[in-house]
């Protein structure tokens, strides 16, 4: 049964405790008024030794007895092949859900999660960290008083090739692939700066396995346009440029956790922003989502279900144009 939780911890169970899920708990520390009370794994071991690292006092035995658990809220760190299932199953049980990014492999598979929060009357956001961080805010904050003017373009890439060869990336089942993997972020920042999608033209190469390897795509949005890169054969650095009509920022490199950002205007006169972050950056979007649960919202303005459907179908165009498609679709 989901507490009131007005002025109550909120209580978090886990499904999935892999790298990403080690990271959540360690943010926890950082999020007033939230503790992580269960965790669910395919994997005994691995639930038990996860909840040993991080003090979780019930090991489940079974999704179905992590949900019937006393837990308000569900931190879902699988991989996207098991997103909306999990996602679904969570808000059914009347549990709030926090879902690692991407939220789910496609728009449809998105658009049906949030469909089952607002018919079971639950809070759903996906886990999409850059908005929350200090250096994030303190830009938007910095350009709402000294402005760039319009912004109507934005570059963003990353590459990453020292991802194992069992790194889950690097499988279609799992919904994998650099764009699914890296592409989140970078959807993110063109749709947060530029609005809604317009069109997606896609450049790659796919693995013999059938992800994306390298993928270069410009999108068209209602405001401007983006180029933006992801990859698993290359390394490339991960800074992004936002360009308005007087300005441009540059967020440097790693931008999706942004400590740093410069901002060059017209005249020549910069600004330095430069903010640390703490607790590994999982926190903020943490305290977030546990604000709105104490508000009784249902949805993030900063991460709203729209935002997050267009997300998925910014990289599901962009995987469609290399002909990457996952098992069901
Ligand atoms: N926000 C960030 O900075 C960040 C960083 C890394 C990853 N992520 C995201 O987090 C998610 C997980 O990535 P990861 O790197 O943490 O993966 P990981 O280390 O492989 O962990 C995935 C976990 O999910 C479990 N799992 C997988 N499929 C499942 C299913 N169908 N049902 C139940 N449990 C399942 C795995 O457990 P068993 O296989 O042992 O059952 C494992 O515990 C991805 O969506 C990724 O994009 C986000």
């Amino acid at each position: 049964m989901t507490a009131n939780v007005s002025d109550a911890t909120i209580r978090f169970g886990i499904i999935g405790p892999g790298r990403a899920g080690a990271r959540f708990a360690e943010g926890l520390c950082g999020v007033p008024g939230a503790t992580l009370t269960g965790v669910w794994s395919r994997n005994g071991d691995r639930a038990r030794s996860y909840a040993e690292r991080f003090s979780v006092p019930f090991v489940a035995q079974s999704l179905e007895e992590l949900l019937a658990s006393p837990i308000d809220a569900v931190y879902v760190a699988t991989h996207p092949d098991s997103h909306a299932e999990l996602a679904c199953a969570a808000l059914k049980a009347g549990k709030h859900v926090l879902c690692e990014k991407p939220a789910a492999l496609n728009g449809a598979q998105v658009r049906r999660i949030v469909e089952t929060a607002t018919e079971h009357g639950r809070l759903f956001m996906e886990a999409m960290k850059p908005p929350f961080f200090p250096l994030y805010q303190r830009l938007r904050a910095h350009l709402a008083a000294d402005p760039i003017g319009p912004v109507g373009y934005v570059r963003a890439g990353h590459c990453d090739s020292s991802r194992a060869p069992d790194y889950p990336l690097h499988f279609t089942e799992l919904g994998g692939g650099g764009i699914m993997g890296i592409g989140p972020y970078e959807a993110f920042l063109a749709l947060d700066w530029l609005g809604p999608l317009i069109h997606v033209q896609t450049m790659g190469r796919v693995s013999a396995a059938g992800v994306d390897t390298f993928a270069l795509f410009q999108t068209e949005h209602r405001n401007g346009m983006a180029q933006l890169h992801t990859g698993l054969d290359l390394l490339s650095r991960g800074d992004a440029l936002i360009c308005g009509t007087t300005g441009y920022v540059t967020i440097h490199e790693n931008w999706w956790n942004p400590v740093h950002a410069t901002v060059v205007y017209g005249s020549g006169r910069k600004v330095e922003l430069e903010v640390p972050y703490e607790h590994g950056g999982f926190n903020y979007e943490t305290e977030h989502f546990c604000d709105l649960i104490c508000q009784g919202k249902l949805e993030s303005t900063e991460i709203s279900h729209a935002l997050s459907i267009g997300m998925a179908e910014l990289l599901e165009c962009a995987r469609a144009a290399l002909g990457v498609r996952f098992p069901g679709e």
